[in-house]
């Protein structure tokens, strides 16, 4: 492996509860030129520790072990040393397990008992694929820089609609969850909805920290660190930037803020989905002018539409080039009369996605706090979001979801219903 121009061995860390396990491990793999095992750990606290230390490139974890399991470590590993590569090994039977590892943010697995060359080939594979990803978001932190990590520059997905309550929360939260589920990458969901956010509820997800801990920052202060200290996790591996506990706080925010924010997020994340609410102060320019893309959600009858040609206009106007703007029909079997090619005529723009009403479903899912990518992932309304979230993924994270079988994901538990709300509230 060609590293900073010079040869370098491609450093692994081995993870297992058994010492001979591990040891089996780093005998299969000494005599490979390009490998090298530079370090074990028995327990998922260690592995957090050795892989903050050592930086290696890849880790390969036991899915089983006491105490904190080869997931927990997993999820840790990914946000805390972002650089290293998980390979998960496991014994046959631990299918389940594998998936939830995949989702924790896994790149590959492997079956007790494997041989060298397979251990070896799957090393390589993983780093080589990291590698080109790395390239492709133009950053390689140098292996021997200990406390850095890659700049990433993760795409902007921003929700927005001209007119209240056509959806863009409740489809936000599930194409954040399937932007994770279908690539593994580090997603964050903010909600930038500063006065009336409902993110939290729709997540099941309470937290002291919100967007308001962020307040006042330059870019450089907001550090991984930072960020993961104020981003909520949720059991799909999303990370969560909560709104405010109290809609006076939005008064606060300041383009310069939100710029601040923005670009904090997307240094330390893959794709960033962003809520937002219906307004064009210059706090949502600044969001706009951020967004790789904006998710233009809207229903399919004339008010909205006339709102819609309105909005593509400020585009327009704003320089944005057309295809920044993917618009999506809510609700789009409940047309009621209007002809979908008439609307792409006369407002130019193509409809590039369309997702079922699906009334009981989505209402169930909002007031359980389980989205319904992760309840019902074959529903139609889920296969839309899915197919969305497709179209949203860079084209290497889209060739790796089309190669893999989408992973069942572990559903969260669902909430308490009224209570669940108290009890949010109870964290203000
Ligand atoms: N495809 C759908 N099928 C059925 N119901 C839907 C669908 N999309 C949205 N809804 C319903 O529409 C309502 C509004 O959704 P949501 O809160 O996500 O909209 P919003 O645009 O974020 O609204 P707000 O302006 O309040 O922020 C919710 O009750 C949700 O259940
Ligand atoms: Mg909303």
């Amino acid at each position: 492996m060609v590293r900073d121009g010079v040869a370098q061995k491609i450093r692994v860390l081995v993870v297992d509860d058994f010492t001979e396990a591990r040891t089996s491990v780093a005998k299969l793999l000494q005599f490979e030129p390009d490998i090298e095992v530079v370090g074990g750990a028995e327990d998922g606290p260690t592995a957090l520790r050795l892989a903050r230390e050592l930086r290696p490139d890849i880790i390969l974890m036991d899915i089983n072990m006491p105490g904190m399991d080869g997931i927990r470590a997993t999820e840790a590993v990914v946000s805390e040393v972002p650089l290293a590569q998980v390979i998960m090994m496991s014994v046959q039977g631990e299918t389940d397990y594998l998936r939830r590892a995949m989702l924790a943010g896994a790149r590959d697995f492997l079956v007790k008992p494997f041989g060298a060359d397979e251990l070896a080939n799957t090393i390589r594979r993983v780093y080589e694929l990291d590698a080109e990803r790395r390239a492709r978001l133009g950053a390689v932190a140098p292996a021997s820089a200990p406390g850095s990590v890659a700049t990433r520059q993760g795409r902007i997905v921003v929700m927005f609609s001209p007119k209240g309550g056509v959806g863009r929360s409740v489809i936000g939260v599930n194409l954040a969850i399937a932007l994770r589920v279908l690539s593994g990458a580090r997603v964050a969901l903010a909600d930038c909805n500063l006065q009336f956010g409902d993110i939290g509820i729709m997540l099941n997800l309470t937290g002291n920290k919100t967007i308001q801990d962020m307040l006042h920052r330059e870019p450089d202060e907001l550090t991984p660190e930072v960020l993961d200290s104020i981003l909520v996790s949720h059991s799909s591996g999303v990370r969560v930037l909560l709104a405010p506990a109290r809609p006076e706080v939005a008064e606060l925010f300041t383009a310069e803020h939100m710029r601040a924010i923005l670009t904090a997020l997307r240094r330390d994340f893959d794709y960033i989905v962003i809520d937002t609410w219906t307004t064009f102060q210059d706090l949502m320019l600044t969001i706009f002018d951020h967004a790789d893309r904006i998710l233009l959600l809207t229903t399919l009858d004339i008010p909205a539409v006339k709102n819609i040609r309105m909005f593509l206009d400020v585009c327009d106007a704003l320089g944005y080039p057309p295809d920044k703007v993917v618009l999506a029909l809510n609700r789009a079997d409940s047309t009621g009369g209007i002809d979908i090619a008439d609307i792409e005529e006369s407002l130019r723009h193509r409809v590039a996605a369309r997702l079922v009403s699906a009334g009981p479903l989505v209402t169930a899912s909002i007031n359980s706090g389980v989205p319904f990518v992760l309840s019902q992932p074959d529903a139609q309304i889920s296969r839309n979001v899915f197919a969305l979230a497709k179209q949203l993924l860079s084209p290497e994270d889209l060739a790796r979801a089309e190669s893999v079988e989408r992973p069942a994901v572990a559903t969260p538990r669902a909430g308490f219903g009224l209570r669940r709300l108290f009890r949010h509230r109870g964290a203000e």
